[in-house]
């Protein structure tokens, strides 16, 4: 028995792209039922299609058969859906997948036209997983209608922390996030428990990488270029190895994401793409360049420590090179916010190992407190470093509200208050357009 997953893109061009992907074996359901209906399509879940956001990749699970790769659309126009697939931004759109009984509808609303002066709020997100403190987050950011989009900065299902990297949890999982991900573009990360190292795994023939091989196969959860024929990838730059590193553009930001987990050092894939993403960030069309990444840069916290250090040492230079705004990662289950400094000085030789205040420099923020099985992350390394603005144990997920080029809105939102309170907050002025010293 094989489950089937399925994509379609909705692009500027209105084609419907369709490709049946046999994957892995069939899973029992648990947690979150499967929607009634045999073979009724599940775990749906959108991101963004191509690099500047006119097109939407919708993926699917049906769990029993191949089922129809089809995705009708329209405008909701607000009084009734107005059949019509023009292209809009910032526009409404109903889309229905499944056949006859088992039919689904969702919806999603385009981006603004990228643009220097573009608002949009991203919510961000990290180490989800499916406890009780997930649902806590998701329901918590579910429940903030501001969200338009997520920055997910890795580790999603948390599978492989059962036996035999249990697939049954990616169904569960996939259910889960549904209320969300099917109705916003999320941005993803990989973290370090979607490796999934175990050689023991029996893959697909097709199947010719063992590393990532379920976050980049399974559920077609990212940008699905290996196997819909045809979808215009984010970036077509050959070095990208995406959906491990690539960028995208949406509204005023350009996004790049980063891969902690595959090579970096000087001549890899990854950083010959990086080198040559950068100077392509257009700051009069994005003003506001943000980077993701699973394992932080910078973290006080006694979990991890030091495990992003390599990757600092090679890119940092860059990203203060070209005033990254802000760098989001997880990996430690807990939240910490810097203030925006460097360590670039440094050299083995010269001794110069303090973090000094740098308007080049980015504000790094570890927000790897989703809520996983693993638990939270309570203990601190002391002193509390003189970069380290703010740092909590507590599980939380944060929204960033870029307002205008030059100025953006940022809180942080703790599980145990509503909504409205932010446990953390930040005018963030941008790097290029406005590069004081923030409050
Ligand atoms: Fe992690």
């Amino acid at each position: 028995m094989s489950q089937h997953c399925s994509c379609s893109t909705i692009s500027r061009h209105h084609e419907f792209l369709r490709e049946e992907v046999h994957c892995f074996p069939r899973f029992t359901h648990r947690g979150i039922p499967s929607p009634p209906g045999y073979n009724a399509p599940q775990q749906v879940h959108i991101t963004q299609g191509d690099q500047v956001g006119r097109a939407v990749i919708v993926s699917w699970v049906t769990p029993s058969e191949p089922g129809s790769s089809h995705v009708k659309y329209w405008k909701d126009s607000g009084d009734g859906s107005e059949p019509g697939y023009k292209e809009r931004y910032d526009t409404k759109y109903i889309y229905e997948i499944g056949d006859g009984d088992t039919a689904r509808w969702f919806s999603f609303t385009t981006p603004p036209p990228i643009g220097p002066d573009a608002s949009y709020t991203f919510g961000i997100i990290g180490d989800l997983g499916q406890t009780s403190d997930s649902n806590q987050t998701l329901e918590h950011y579910h429940s903030n209608t501001k969200g338009q989009a997520v920055l997910f900065v890795g580790d999603l299902s948390y599978a492989d922390d059962h036996p035999l990297h249990d697939n049954n949890r990616w169904d569960t999982w996939g259910r889960f996030v549904e209320k969300s991900v099917a109705y916003q573009p999320w941005i993803w990360t990989a973290g370090n428990h979607e490796i999934d190292f175990l050689p023991e795994m029996v893959l697909p023939s097709n199947v010719v990488t063992k590393l990532f091989v379920l976050y980049i196969y399974r559920g077609k959860l990212f940008h699905s270029s290996h196997s819909c024929t045809g979808i215009t990838p984010p970036t077509k730059h050959p070095k990208s190895t995406f959906p491990l590193w690539y960028s995208i553009k949406r509204a005023s930001a350009h996004i790049i994401v980063l891969s902690s987990y595959s090579a970096f050092g000087k001549y890899t894939p990854q950083y010959q793409w990086l080198e040559e993403e950068l100077p392509r960030v257009n700051r009069s069309e994005t003003p506001w360049l943000i980077v993701l990444l699973h394992s932080p840069m910078y973290n006080s916290y006694d979990y991890h420590f030091m495990e992003g250090e390599a990757m600092r040492v090679m890119f940092e230079p860059w990203f203060v090179q070209y005033k990254v705004d802000l760098v989001f990662s997880g990996h430690v289950h807990a939240y910490e916010r810097s203030h925006r400094f460097s360590n670039v000085a440094y050299r083995v030789s010269n001794g110069q190992c303090t973090p000094a205040y740098d308007k080049s420099g980015p504000v790094y923020i570890t927000i790897g407190d989703g809520g996983n099985v693993e638990g939270i992350a309570n203990r601190f390394t002391e002193p509390q470093p003189s970069y380290s603005a703010y740092r909590e144990a507590s599980f939380g997920h944060a929204m960033l509200e870029i307002k205008n080029r030059t100025h953006a809105y940022y809180t942080w939102h703790r599980n145990q208050d509503s909504e409205p309170v932010a446990g953390d907050s930040q005018w963030f002025y941008n790097r290029h357009w406005y590069p004081h010293e923030e409050p």
